[in-house]
C-alpha cells in the first residue's frame, strides 16, 4: 500500500479550494473533500478536482440502512473517486452492501475505509449516550475487525491506535490517520496528536493534515516538508 500525504481541504466553497490547489504547480496531491465542501458545491466539485488530476478521499460517513448505503455508494464509485467511508456502526451488513454498491461492473471499485469510535465520543459518552460499556479501544479494535469482515480496505483511526489495528487486522488493512502536527506548529483544538515522522514509524498507511498545510504561510512547503517526513 503506498504511503501518501492527504490534504484536508475543509473549505466552504470551490472559490477557496481552487485557490488553495491553485498553488500547487508541481505536484497534485491526494485531497480530502468532506461533507462542509460536498453539500455546499455538490459532486460537481468532486469532478472538477478530478479533473485537476487529484486522488480524492470522499468523507461522507455514509450511515444508514444497507439498501440506501449500497444505492448511494453506487453513485459515489461513478463520480471516481478514490477514497470514501462509511460508520462501522452501521453494521457488518450495510458494509457489505456498500461494497456491493461501490463496485463497478469492472470489478474496480474506491477502497472504503471505515470510521469506529469518532475522536469526538470518548468514554463517558459512549457509556452515556450509546449504553455501550465496553472500553473504547476494545469498541474500536471490534468495529475494525468488524470493517475488516466486511471486506473494507482499512478505518480512519488516531495514529496513537494504528499500530494495534495492524495487530488485530493485519498488515495490509489500512490506517488512515488525522491529528498531524509539525513537532514546532500549534496543536490546535485536535488533542491527541503526532507528527507525521512519528505516524510513519507507527505505521500508519495515509496521514490526514488540514490546518498544518491549509492555514500554513507556505502551504505547498507545509506539504512537501510532511511528504518528505512521511514517505520519503
Ligand atoms: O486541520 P486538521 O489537520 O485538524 O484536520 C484534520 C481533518 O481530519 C479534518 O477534516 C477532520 O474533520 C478530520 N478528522 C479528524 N479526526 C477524526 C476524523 C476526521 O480530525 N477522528
Amino acid at each position: 500500500m503506498g504511503k501518501d500525504v492527504i490534504i484536508a481541504c475543509d473549505f466552504a466553497s470551490a472559490e477557496a479550494v481552487f485557490s488553495f490547489l491553485d498553488q500547487f504547480k508541481d505536484e497534485k496531491p491526494f485531497v480530502k473533500i468532506g461533507m462542509e465542501l460536498f453539500y455546499a458545491e455538490g459532486p460537481a466539485i468532486v469532478k472538477e478536482i478530478k479533473k485537476r488530476g487529484h486522488k480524492i478521499f470522499l468523507d461522507l460517513k455514509l450511515h444508514d440502512i444497507p439498501n440506501t448505503v449500497k444505492k448511494s455508494m453506487a453513485v459515489l464509485s461513478r463520480l471516481d473517486v478514490d477514497m470514501t467511508n462509511l460508520h462501522a456502526a452501521g453494521t457488518k451488513r450495510m458494509m457489505e452492501a456498500a461494497i456491493e454498491g461501490l463496485t463497478r461492473p469492472d470489478g474496480t471499485r474506491p477502497m472504503l475505509i471505515a470510521v469506529t469510535q469518532l475522536t469526538s465520543t470518548d468514554q463517558e459518552s459512549m457509556e452515556n449516550d450509546l449504553l455501550i460499556r465496553e472500553p473504547i479501544d476494545k469498541v474500536v479494535m471490534h468495529y475494525a475487525h468488524n470493517a475488516m469482515e466486511a471486506g473494507l480496505d482499512g478505518v480512519v483511526c488516531s495514529p496513537l491506535e494504528a499500530g494495534k489495528v495492524h495487530d488485530v487486522c493485519g498488515k495490509s488493512f489500512v490506517t488512515v490517520t488525522p491529528g498531524v502536527r509539525f513537532a514546532d506548529g500549534d496543536v490546535g483544538d485536535q488533542k491527541r496528536v503526532m507528527t507525521p515522522a512519528e505516524a510513519k514509524k507507527i505505521g500508519s498507511d495515509y496521514i490526514v493534515v488540514g490546518r498544518p498545510i491549509t492555514a500554513a504561510d507556505d502551504p505547498v512547503a507545509a506539504y512537501r516538508r510532511c511528504v518528505a517526513e512521511f514517505v520519503d
